[in-house]
């Protein structure tokens, strides 16, 4: 590791641009000089801030303040006491992710404010200018006047400078499980998205968004809006004024709380981040997110293995077979309904089915959902959650150490799963035995779940209550050494690297929603679209590999709505340590064999040394290559939205005089995400840094290539 911190002069970093008797600026640029802070207060003695990029204003004057219950706001009337720049330049080493080395480069600048009245409340604004955006945050030192507080709002402003192209979820203060939509800025209208037949909590109070939020100015800039490092504190949502082109932080809220964040001095808040890039595939290599967290905590992590995994998941969400042992969970009601008869998917003999095609085909992990009691209530009980799930005692048809001695013979890796259906007291009470249960029984990741309204009623997914959950979860699976695959979670904010055991999550519409969503599912512009938004939260679970694309034995109405070509591309393009070869086995065979085109998943890596964009549009298209860690094979996935297009593929990335070997697997000249879905061609040739390709993309279609080193 590279680790060494430069320090310039206060002059080069800091310009004091006017000094009058009540105004004040101070401005601090990124290592580049291409972005730009501008703070300054009012007249009023409030906090303002302004962004540039390339001396162009790209946040207009926005106003900073708090509203704190039983007090006065903390707003105006402030004096600057100190301010103190800084600056680094280290590299640390991820132990699993997108790359090995990531780079943390800016330059900081932190203003010390005090009121002038009597109480003379201190509060400090801390900001981080990078090359690829900007953050800051506010931090309440310890003092006198102020002690334990309940935040009733923060209002940071983002002042827009333009009617953006945006791409946006609505501010759900429950679940990020909603379809992007690309409007105008000033068309965005949240309320509209109040109505989703498929969720089982949903609560968007007012025209506002979710982060991160990602958008296009005229100009060409893409700017995405998010929040690093959210502990202890609630989610931040951004409401929506259509008219002044302005954005509001709006926390969410706890109707216990009666407030949104209640904290203890000294305390600092999440960064709020802007992401500012002249490429869009830029945003998806900013590692921002992450430098604004801090080092692991935790220590190792190497119990811990990247790997692909299959499971008894698929086949209840298609209705083929059933969580509970009596059959009568309906997923596409969210109710219990007549018992279906007995077609429960987690049996001894169903698991031992998956462990031998995990061990035939080069998958690790196997997930198996449903072995547990408690599912014959979990969608009825809407109002009495506590105590439905023990984590512990396996369903009569599941011998859980049968399953566990047949899946050490073949070297196959179980992950637990806890659906604490959004019952966290529950889990709480239970989290320490559970998680000795799964250690002595050598299982080192779990997959949670979150599904239904949070009990207690008045707390919601994303507010403080729930984001101080998680981090329980965190910190207690850390200290027994286990990994978290969250479902139904808080939003990513790059915690991962101070918990590298936080290895993946869901958070957006995932492969599921397919199986079972009455509103056809996810289209072809989803995950084009998740790539610069959700996915610049940090690792999607989004659980690809669908083959069988219109499962029609199972489900007539429903669908996945891609190629199988842009299934596979999945890997490559959708970022998890985690990768879920989500199909059923036999829907992996063809002739008694296995599929040709499950190669593909059996050689993809999950762990990488490098990533690079090759060429994207937000909400189009978008191909990325990936080196695997540790080797010189690499991996390239390409998607497209419901427009068919031709990729231009050069290899520049690889490594000069060498020759490899590349396998592409891409959509048939009839490819259609809906007219011919699994139709597909495998091509194989030598490829160099000088090679350059021609690949076709059907409508919703896309191509993966494996690219092994000839030796
Ligand atoms: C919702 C999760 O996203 C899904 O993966 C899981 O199968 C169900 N909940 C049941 O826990
Ligand atoms: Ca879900």
């Amino acid at each position: 590791m590279n680790k060494y911190y430069l320090f310039l002069s206060i002059l080069f970093l800091l310009t004091l641009i006017s000094c009058e008797k009540e105004q004040m600026s101070l401005s601090v640029t990124s290592p580049n000089e291409s972005n730009q802070i501008v703070f300054s207060l009012s007249k009023e003695g409030q906090p303002t801030y302004l962004i540039t990029h390339n001396n162009k204003k790209i946040i207009d004057t926005s106003y900073l303040s708090f509203d704190i219950k039983d007090l006065p706001s903390l707003k105006s009337n402030f004096k600057i006491v100190s301010s103190t720049t800084g600056n680094a330049d280290e590299t640390w080493q991820m132990p699993w992710g997108e790359q090995l080395d990531v780079r943390n480069n800016y330059n900081e600048l932190l203003i010390k404010l005090e009121e002038q009245s009597e109480t003379k409340r201190k509060l400090n604004i801390h900001f981080k200018v990078f090359d690829d955006g900007v953050g800051f945050r506010f931090e309440f030192p310890k003092q006198d006047n102020l002690d334990e507080i309940l935040i009733t709002d923060e209002n940071t402003e983002f002042n827009l400078t333009g009617d953006h192209k945006v791409w946006w979820i609505p501010g759900d203060w429950d679940i990020y499980e909603h379809l992007y939509s690309e409007t105008k800025f000033s068309e965005i209208d949240a309320l509209s998205k109040r109505d989703h037949p498929n969720l089982a909590a949903t609560y968007i109070p007012e025209n506002a968004v979710n982060t991160p939020v990602t958008m296009k100015t005229d100009d060409g800039l893409y700017l995405s809006f998010h929040e690093a490092d959210l502990t202890n504190y609630a989610a931040m949502t951004l409401k929506v004024d259509n008219k002044s082109l302005r954005m509001l932080s709006e926390l969410v809220g706890s109707k216990r709380l009666n407030g949104k964040a209640k904290v203890e001095l000294p305390f600092n808040t999440p960064w709020r981040t802007i992401q500012i890039a002249e490429k869009a595939g830029d945003l998806i290599e900013s590692k921002m997110i992450l430098n604004l967290n801090d080092p692991n905590e935790i220590g190792d992590v190497s119990y811990f293995t990247p790997m692909k995994y299959v499971g008894i998941w698929w086949e209840m969400h298609i209705g083929k077979s059933t969580w509970d042992m009596e059959g009568s969970q309906d997923m596409n009601t969210w109710t219990t309904g007549e018992s279906g008869g007995s077609r429960h998917g987690a049996t001894t003999e169903n698991a031992k089915k998956y462990i031998d095609f995990a061990s035939q085909n080069g998958i690790k992990g196997l997930l198996v959902e449903g072995w547990n009691t408690g599912w014959d209530k979990w969608l009825a009980s809407a109002d009495d959650r506590e105590g439905l799930f023990d984590f512990m005692t396996p369903y009569d048809d599941y011998n859980f150490d049968e399953v566990m001695a047949y899946a050490k013979e073949k070297g196959v890796e179980v992950i637990m799963h806890h659906e604490t259906s959004a019952a966290p007291l529950t889990y709480e009470k239970q989290m320490d035995v559970a998680y000795d249960f799964m250690k002595a029984n050598e299982i080192n990741s779990v997959k949670t779940g979150y599904v239904g309204e949070i009990i207690p009623k008045g707390e919601y997914h994303h507010g403080q209550w729930m984001v101080n959950h998680y981090h329980k979860v965190l910190e207690e699976t850390a200290k027994k050494k286990i990994a978290v695959n969250a479902h139904e979670p808080i939003k990513g904010t790059g915690k991962r690297r101070t918990y590298p055991n936080a290895i993946s999550r869901e958070g957006l519409r995932g492969q599921e929603f397919n199986a079972w969503a009455t509103d056809g599912g996810n289209p072809p512009n989803h995950l084009p679209t998740v790539a610069f938004t959700r996915m610049l939260a940090g690792p999607i679970d989004f659980t690809p590999g669908a083959f069988n694309i219109k499962f029609d034995e199972y489900k007539k109405d429903n669908q996945v709505n891609t190629t199988l070509a842009h299934q596979l591309a999945l890997y490559v393009v959708i970022y998890s340590p985690i990768q879920m070869a989500c199909d059923l086995p036999e829907h992996y065979m063809l002739n008694g064999k296995i599929h040709p085109a499950f190669q593909f998943i059996a050689d993809v890596a999950v762990d990488w040394q490098q990533t690079k964009v090759l060429d994207a549009e937000v909400g189009d298209y978008v191909t990325i290559a990936r080196q695997e860690k540790g080797s010189n094979n690499w991996f390239v996935g390409g998607i497209t939205d419901e427009n068919e297009r031709t990729a231009s593929l050069s290899f520049d990335f690889l490594e000069e005089g060498k020759t490899y070997n590349a396998s592409i697997y891409k959509d048939g000249l009839d490819s259609h995400w809906n007219d011919n879905p699994q139709i597909y061609e495998i091509e194989n040739l030598d490829i160099t840094k000088d090679t350059k390709l021609d690949i076709k993309l059907a409508s919703g279609g896309g191509f993966a290539i494996s690219i092994i080193e000839k030796k």
